[in-house]
């Protein structure tokens, strides 16, 4: 086999993390990352189980790697259907070498070598009760000015849709004294932007008792040279007011909280055991409302759980307004294996979830409408993404994490990482439009 892979990622931002430890994992390991599965020896498929049939896509791609089979290929499946389907993989792909979830990534040089030497069924699937976390200096990070660091892996939570804690494996976070160390490491590399990352990042707990995760915000914050630091997700369960306290305290900390509710209604959120009450989730807002920064609010919404009523759907909707999000991820639900709601009564019609979806986001739009128009006129600080060649613009996103598309009279097209002052000029629902300030307002 040639020492060459191609990896595909799906899913979450910690599944595209994982993919840059694993890719820098390889190359630690002498191989060779390449762009077109043609010229792999080994191909990854890094995969997500979290809606629609996940697994029955994967089977299907898999079906198609069977033609490269014959070229000496090898093939690896990882990440949450990984997990989730275990050695079933191997016995409707046997041409499949490795299939590993996200807690066994640290044991990935081992199966490499198992690989090498010829091994076939070789799987990391038993290590869901590891305390261990997967932490490696070798990360193949994509982007060089924003990064990604794990900070908590897997979840306890278990929501009665969801199939994380069965593939991610139970809760573990790192010490806050690696975290540093990393942040610290890439901050000397040139990066900028944090983002913190956990499928509860907020439910980080230090395992040596010197931090609060509230307390570790802080601490990258003040790394010098970084000037953004962002975390995601946030579960209201665990959502203490000293976070909204420290982003008050800490420039750095961006302007924005991502706290999925998944339903307006107390009675829905008792059913998916998400063990808050809409009155919780709303003091939560409040205190947020209440900070001195302008906080944007985002949310992720499930429609359509098993014995929603019209009645649930309206307390959702009115809490669209209430709390006046700046985006919404919304979802029809779709039944996971293994979860406690994958049988439930009162399943609700393809046609009804649909309907209602469009209902929320529809109402979510008009809010936006509103939202993003509040910033006309306003000038902030922009991080440069990348240009729009199409438009002559360049695409960059705020504290807020809204997309700003904006011009320069500056003849030298700004680099992206860069960070520029901008007047807003023009809004929409999902972006604004603006122009650079003239260089003594520009930042860097
Ligand atoms: N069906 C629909 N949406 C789901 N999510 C998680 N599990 C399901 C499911 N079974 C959504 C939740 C979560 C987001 C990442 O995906 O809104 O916050
Ligand atoms: Fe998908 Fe959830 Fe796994 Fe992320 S943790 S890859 S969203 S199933």
């Amino acid at each position: 086999m040639s020492k060459t892979f191609y990896i595909e990622t799906f899913g979450c931002q910690m599944n595209a993390h994982d993919s840059e430890k694993v890719v820098g994992t390889l190359e630690q390991q002498g191989y060779a990352q390449v762009q077109d599965e043609a010229d792999a020896g080994l191909i990854l498929y890094n995969t997500c189980s979290i809606r629609d049939k996940a697994e029955q896509k994967v089977f299907h791609r898999l079906n198609e790697y069977k033609k490269l089979q014959g070229e000496g290929k090898k093939f690896a499946v990882i990440g949450c259907v990984a997990q989730q389907e275990g050695e079933k993989i191997f016995d409707k792909a046997p041409y499949v070498s490795i299939v590993a979830g996200s807690a066994s990534y640290r044991n990935l040089p081992g199966m490499l070598d198992r690989l090498e030497r010829g091994d076939s069924r070789i799987t990391g699937l038993d290590d869901k009760k590891t305390t261990e976390t997967f932490e490696t200096p070798f990360v193949a990070r994509t982007n060089p000015h924003r990064g990604y660091i794990t900070i908590i892996e897997g979840c306890d939570k278990f929501c009665a849709y969801c199939v994380v804690p069965y593939t991610r494996g139970n809760e573990r976070s790192r010490t806050a004294a690696s975290v540093m160390e990393e942040a610290t490491r890439m901050a000397d590399a040139g990066f900028t932007e944090i983002q913190l990352l956990g499928q509860n990042v907020n439910s980080y707990r230090d395992p040596s008792g010197k931090m609060t995760f509230a307390e570790l915000l802080q601490a990258v914050g003040t790394i010098p040279g970084i000037r953004r630091v962002r975390f995601t997700t946030s579960h209201p369960r665990d959502f203490t007011k000293d976070i909204v306290d420290v982003i008050d305290a800490t420039p750095t900390l961006c302007d924005h909280i991502h706290l999925p509710v998944q339903s307006g209604s107390s009675r829905i959120l008792k059913a998916m055991a998400r063990e808050y009450t809409r009155e919780w989730y709303l003091e939560r807002i409040a205190w947020m409302k209440a900070a001195k920064r302008d906080l944007s609010l985002t949310s992720d919404i499930i429609v359509g759980f098993p014995g929603e009523t019209d009645a649930d759907l309206e307390d959702t909707a009115t809490l669209l307004d209430v709390v006046g999000y700046d985006a919404i991820f919304a979802f029809k639900f779709s039944p996971r294996p293994n979860t406690p709601a994958e049988h439930l009564a009162d399943s609700l019609s393809d046609e009804v979830k649909s309907a209602r979806l469009q209902i929320l986001l529809d109402r979510q739009r008009e809010i936006q409408r509103i939202n993003y128009d509040r910033h006309l006129g306003q000038v902030m600080e922009v991080m440069v993404e990348g240009y729009n060649k199409a438009r002559n613009q360049i695409i960059g996103r705020s504290s807020q994490n809204k997309t700003v598309n904006f011009t320069t009279t500056q003849l030298i097209m700004p680099a992206t990482g860069t960070y520029h002052q901008v007047r807003i000029t023009q809004t929409f629902p999902n972006s604004l439009v603006g122009e650079a300030l003239a260089a003594p307002g520009r930042v860097q």
